[in-house]
């Protein structure tokens, strides 16, 4: 009982972390991006080509063009935490994406994404993830 009571505590704060990492993609919030995520963080995205990316300045390139009109809101549809050990966990979900699109109407998008967090020095961070493009 106890070890599932610390499991499920792992998983909602793994849960929040994630959001909050999606908050600080939504708000264009640098400084919070980078404190969830480790400095070697590595991803697979549709920016991204086909090439694995390592490292931050792949991303900070987005997080430094000028914010689009409007407010931004994501959501995890059916999140899924899987716990791999002690200090490492994988999360998979659908990611919509609420924005205003070039006629100011609001529209919705989706993606796919797995998500990789690693308790480094009893911290978790974020080290991977892979996204695609909804099919
Ligand atoms: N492109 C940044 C992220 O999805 O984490």
């Amino acid at each position: 009982m106890r070890k599932q009571m610390s499991s499920d505590t792992t998983e909602a704060e793994l849960l929040e972390l994630n959001e909050a990492l999606l908050d600080s993609i939504a708000a264009g919030d640098w400084d919070s991006y980078i404190e969830l995520c480790a400095g070697d963080l590595t991803c697979f995205e549709p920016e991204s080509r086909g090439h694995l990316v390592e490292g931050m300045e792949f991303h900070r390139y987005y997080f430094e063009l000028p914010k689009g009109e409007g407010p931004v809101n994501m959501t995890m549809s059916t999140p899924q935490v899987r716990i791999l050990g002690p200090d490492a966990a994988v999360i998979s979900y659908a990611r919509l994406t609420q924005r205003l699109g070039a006629d100011g109407a609001p529209v919705t998008s989706r993606t796919e994404e797995t998500r990789i967090w690693q308790r480094i020095d009893g911290r978790w961070r974020h080290v991977h993830f892979h996204r695609s493009v909804a099919t």
